[in-house]
């Protein structure tokens, strides 16, 4: 894995499968988001108690925030089975037919990047997700015709790390919509200790604080960084990671101290340096650094928000004082070229 692949907040084929195992299968193991919890909570309570399906859920947030657990756990919790796919998966419409005809009463059908979706599957899962019914179309040319079938009441439980590509109306056929956002470092901490109980590692409280600082506000990056400060402790310090073993091992990853990727960096390089601290708009941002605007505001900028170094502003983006300090960006060189009358 190259230094940028740490920081990554994807997850490859293999990381996916070691994730599973540090999944929490309950909600009540599920740390933090306590707006996206209780809401679910409600809901999962409710269709329990009047035996009926639950609303469907969508479920937004920048990746490795805890999606696809939930909705699993959301399965888990109401008691039912749950199907899976993705929304590039599923390249015709016979593959999303073919899942809803044998989808049961009641039971979870969880649709992975749904911002991507074709659009004539997208279609058939409008009729689907509201009224229960899917809609095939049988023949071609003038001969054709629909075929309705009645469906029975599912969940579906939609996942995107971009809901601004959603279209309006897949997104308007979900009750629930959740939007999850970065952790914060007590609780991060918190989720770093309980995956080293289940890799059975002895970690100091304070070494799962210093993880989590620099886990980027991200459960998928914290618990990657555990495994290679074991790895580290497992060679240098007797499998025991302490405060000393852990920074020394991050240091030596070069994980930056907050945990900021490259393209975390270039953000607010691009602010705080090219544009003097803004106020710049997002497109120039994303001009500027090759990135989709949608891509830096669902995914890069809410962290940089938490952690207090971009603002957002009617008139662009703006980087604080807290940033320029970070980043070594001295605020004369706001005045460069001549801007500033004073200089
Ligand atoms: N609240 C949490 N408590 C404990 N562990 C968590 C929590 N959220 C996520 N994790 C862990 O982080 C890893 C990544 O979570 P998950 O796969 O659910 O993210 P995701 O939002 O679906 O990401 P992607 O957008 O890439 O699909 C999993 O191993 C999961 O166990
Ligand atoms: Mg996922």
């Amino acid at each position: 894995m190259s230094e940028s692949g740490i920081m990554s907040a994807g997850a490859n084929a293999e990381e996916r499968q070691i994730e599973a195992a540090l999944r929490p299968t309950t909600l009540e193991d599920f740390a933090g988001q306590p707006h996206v919890r209780e809401q679910l909570a409600i809901a999962i309570e409710a269709a329990k108690r009047r035996s009926e399906a639950m609303d469907h859920v969508l479920l937004c947030g920048p990746p490795g925030l805890g999606k696809t657990t939930l909705a699993g756990i959301v399965a888990q919790e109401l008691g039912v089975a749950l199907d899976q796919t993705a929304g590039p998966v599923l390249q015709k419409k016979l593959d999303l037919t073919g899942i809803l005809s044998n989808i049961r009463q009641r039971q979870v059908f969880f649709i992975d990047e749904i911002h991507r979706l074709l659009p004539d599957i997208e279609e058939i899962l409008y009729s689907a997700l509201e009224d229960f019914r899917l809609d095939i179309l049988i023949g071609t040319g003038p001969g054709a015709r629909t075929h309705s079938l009645p469906l029975p009441r599912f969940t579906a439980v939609g996942a995107t790390t971009r809901q601004g590509l959603l279209s309006a109306p897949l997104r308007g056929r979900f009750g629930i919509v959740l939007r999850l956002d970065p952790y914060d470092e007590p609780t991060l901490a918190g989720i770093v200790e309980r995956s080293a109980r289940l890799l059975h590692v002895e970690i100091t409280h304070d070494a799962a604080r210093e993880i989590a600082r620099r886990g980027r506000g991200t459960p998928r990056i914290a618990n990657r960084l555990l495994r290679r400060v074991r790895d580290y402790a497992q060679v240098r310090a007797e499998g025991h990671i302490d405060h000393a073993v852990a920074q020394a091992a991050l240091d030596l990853l070069k994980v930056d101290q907050y945990g900021l990727d490259e393209v975390d960096q270039k953000i607010m390089l691009t602010i705080a340096e090219k544009y003097g601290g803004g106020p710049v708009g997002l497109s120039t941002i994303a001009a500027s650094i090759d990135e989709q605007p949608d891509t830096i505001e669902e995914v890069y900028e809410p962290y940089l928000m938490q952690l207090g170094f971009l603002d957002r502003t009617p008139r662009g983006r703006v980087a604080t004082e807290r940033a320029f300090e970070y980043f070594g960006v001295s605020r004369r060189l706001r005045f460069a070229g001549g801007q500033n009358p004073l200089f």
